[in-house]
Formats: C-alpha cells, structure tokens, sequence
C-alpha cells in the first residue's frame, strides 16, 4: 500500500496515507481501537471497495484483478457466514461451486482441509450442530480450499471463548508454517497479536494510520508456553505503548 488514503461518501476520513509493505510469507497483525480503520483496510485489499487516492498492489495485480482469480486472495470473518442448510462439507466445498474441477477433486480438497482443521468426522454436520470454535474452522477449512496465497482474517476469534480462542491460534499457526501463505490478521487482543505474528501493525484513529510496526522476534514453532516467556511480554508492553499514542 503506498500512500493510501479512504474518505468514505459521507467525508469521514477512515484511513490517512498508509505506506505498507508486506512480504509473502509473513503473518502480520493489525491491532487498534474500534473505528481507526483496520476492516476498511482489509476491504480496499480485498478489492470490496477502492481507496480514495494511492496505490495497492497485491502481487503485481490491482486487488480487483487479484479477486477475480478467485484462488489469489480468501477472507474469513468473525462471524463464520456458514450456510445453514448445507452439510460441512459442502460449505467448505463453497469457494469451488463454479470452477471448473472434477467434483471428486472438490471433495478430496474439501476433505484435506477438514482433516487440517481437525474437523474430518464432521463433514455431514450441519451448522447447527456445531459450537462456535467449530463453526469458525468450518470457515477456515472453506477459505484454504481455494488454496489462497493471501489469507485476511478480520477478528476471526473475536467472539469465542479464551481456551478455544488459544486453541484455535495454535492451529492457524501450524497450517500458516505448513502452507506458506500470507496471513493478514485483525485483533483487538495485543497478547493474540504477538503470539502468531512476524510483524504488527499498530493502528490509532481519527485519522487511522498506521503509527508503528513492530516486529516480533520470536521463534517458530511457538508452543503455549511462549506466552509466559519474558521477552513475550516485552514485545506485549512495546505494543500496548504504541497503542497509547
Ligand atoms: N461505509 C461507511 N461509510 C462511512 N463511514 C464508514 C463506513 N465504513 C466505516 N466507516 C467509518 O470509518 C472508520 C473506520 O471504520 P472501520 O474500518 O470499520 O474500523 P475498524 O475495523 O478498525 O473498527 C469508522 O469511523 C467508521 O465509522
Ligand atoms: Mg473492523
């Protein structure tokens, strides 16, 4: 993003020259206050709506052109926007309706990323049947089919209770190590935020910007019990700082 900037139609400045690059590969975590802009940068990246003035790039492509090849760029939302009368495979299988793959194949991917997502004795539930925790890998599972390079999580676990929440990130963890995407995260929680990112943009409001990237230094794999490591809770006071801005 070089020199970003979105006025929404009613004159509300929602995001003021934001200069960000990102690496493939990384994991980077958007943290700030309700309303300083974050989702509204996810969906200029998303292609859902156009900035204002400035440029965005998803690799080489405007994000309307990453979009329209479909398998570029998945987004997943705190609310898991599962359909309620279809099975959870056939949720998953979604993103795949209108390509042009064999239906065995859909089924064998749908198949990998339930099993990636812990989920491969459920594919005949209904969402209904499932708690939350299970609802949102679901929604995990349907967003990778696609294989995405880019992955944007929009406070994915934001409604969902701590243990399942800790669960849930360890998981993202492993299947980010495993498939090399990028995963782009938005979180109000600073202790989320430094557990899985490489880096973390801190975001302040009116007008958002981006007021500090932080990069977090520690190592992967990262087990449970990093977060109890002093230099975890340095990278937690650095950030919880910026955010004081
Ligand atoms: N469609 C819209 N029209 C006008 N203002 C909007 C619209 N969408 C969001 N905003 C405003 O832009 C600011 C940033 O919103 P948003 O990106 O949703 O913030 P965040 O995701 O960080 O909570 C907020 O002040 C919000 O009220
Ligand atoms: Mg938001």
């Amino acid at each position: 993003m070089n020199r970003v900037n979105k006025m929404y139609a009613n004159g509300k400045v929602a995001v003021k020259d934001v200069n960000l690059t990102i690496q493939q590969g990384e994991f980077v975590s958007f943290v700030g206050p309700s309303g300083c802009g974050k989702s509204t940068i996810f969906k200029m990246i998303s292609g859902l709506i156009d900035q204002t003035s400035g440029h965005v790039d998803i690799l080489g492509k405007t994000p309307r052109d990453a979009q329209k090849e479909s398998t570029d760029v998945a987004f997943v939302f705190q609310d898991a926007t599962l359909l309620p009368w279809r099975s959870v495979i056939d949720n998953v299988m979604l993103p795949l309706e209108f390509r042009n793959i064999a239906h065995s194949e859909k089924k064998e991917r749908a198949y990998k990323v339930l099993e990636m997502v812990g989920l491969k004795e459920y594919t005949k539930a209904l969402p209904r049947e499932l708690s939350g925790g299970m609802k949102m890998r679901v929604s995990i599972a349907r967003a990778l089919i696609a294989k995405p390079k880019l992955l944007l999580m929009d406070e994915p676990f934001g409604a969902l209770d701590e243990i399942t929440r800790q669960n849930l990130q360890s998981e993202l963890l492993r299947i980010w190590e495993n498939e090399k995407m990028t995963v782009l995260f938005i979180t109000h929680n600073v202790f989320e935020a430094v557990y899985l990112s490489t880096k973390i943009a801190v975001m302040t409001p009116s007008p958002g910007k981006i007021e500090s990237m932080v990069e977090v230094n520690l190592p992967f794999p990262r087990k449970a019990e990093i977060r109890t490591d002093p230099q975890f809770s340095s990278i937690v006071a650095n950030v919880s700082h910026d955010l004081k801005f």
